[in-house]
């Protein structure tokens, strides 16, 4: 009995001896014998390429397929809690129109019959401007039209921006002479593009594009956001319009 015990438990030093060594390997960049690898390395998936390969099999007819590339409809980016900023979050109701089909960008959108550029007239700026963050907002805005805006629409916004001046392009409209419209058709129009103008929807956040639409206003009539000491807004009361607010 005690030799048996004995031999048993020499048997199993050699054997944990041997599984302990038989794990080693010479090469360094090895990590030896695994026993449960796919417990130890999940496939690396990565959600916008498709490589038609897990866990060594392949699949050839999703291979050249782009995968998870739109989010679902009606997909809300976190953005916080504060409610006016949630709101801007929220995707933009308005369709592209139809005559943006295939152009712009727009491969795959949702498109719309009906002329919701015109339908866009109603839509205010939801950022709105008071006194005390009139400096702030156009301040952000001149920093948004400098890097985006100006190569095409020059730097006092009456359309010769180097782009225009190298005769590379053309088309782009003193803001001067666009005054009538109004904030919402701004916003369609930069958020979708029009004519010559490509579609700002996938460089700037909704925030930024209501930002620029207070800023291009700036062009159209300097004292644009400027307040008198009482808080009301010192721009002619024609032109005012419902997005400034008295303080
Ligand atoms: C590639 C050159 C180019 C760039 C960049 C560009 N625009 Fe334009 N923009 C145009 C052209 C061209 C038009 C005239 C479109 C038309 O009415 O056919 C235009 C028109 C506009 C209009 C008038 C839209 C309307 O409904 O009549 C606004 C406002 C405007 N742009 C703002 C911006 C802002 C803000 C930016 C920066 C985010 C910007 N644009 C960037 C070329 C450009």
């Amino acid at each position: 009995m005690k030799m048996k015990f004995k031999a048993l438990a020499s048997l199993t030093v050699v054997a944990a001896t041997a599984l302990l060594f038989g794990g080693c390997s010479s090469n360094p960049d090895s990590p030896g014998l695994e026993y449960m690898p796919d417990m130890y390395r999940s496939p690396a998936i990565e959600p916008y390429v498709d490589y038609g390969e897990i866990r060594g099999r392949i699949n050839e007819s999703v291979k050249t397929e782009l995968s998870a590339m739109t989010p679902p409809n009606g997909t809300i980016p976190y953005y916080g809690t504060d409610s006016a900023t949630v709101s801007l979050m929220l995707p933009y109701w308005r369709k592209a129109s139809m005559a943006f089909k295939e152009t712009h960008g727009l491969y795959g959108a949702d498109l719309s019959l009906m002329d919701e550029y015109m339908l866009a007239a109603a839509d205010k700026n939801p950022m709105r401007l008071t006194a005390d963050n009139s400096e702030e907002m156009l301040k952000k805005g001149k920093d948004l039209y400098t890097a985006m805006c100006q190569h095409c629409h020059g730097e006092k916004g009456d359309g010769k921006g180097p782009m225009v001046a190298s005769g590379a392009y053309n088309g782009v409209p003193n803001y001067a002479d666009r005054a009538s419209l109004s904030d919402g058709q701004m916003f369609y129009s930069i958020y979708y593009g029009k004519g010559a103008m490509g579609s700002h929807s996938s460089q700037l956040s909704k925030k930024e594009i209501w930002t620029l639409v207070h800023y291009v206003r700036k062009f159209q009539n300097p004292d644009y956001g400027k307040f008198d000491a009482s808080g009301n807004q010192v721009m002619m009361a024609a032109a005012a319009d419902s997005t400034t607010i008295k303080k």
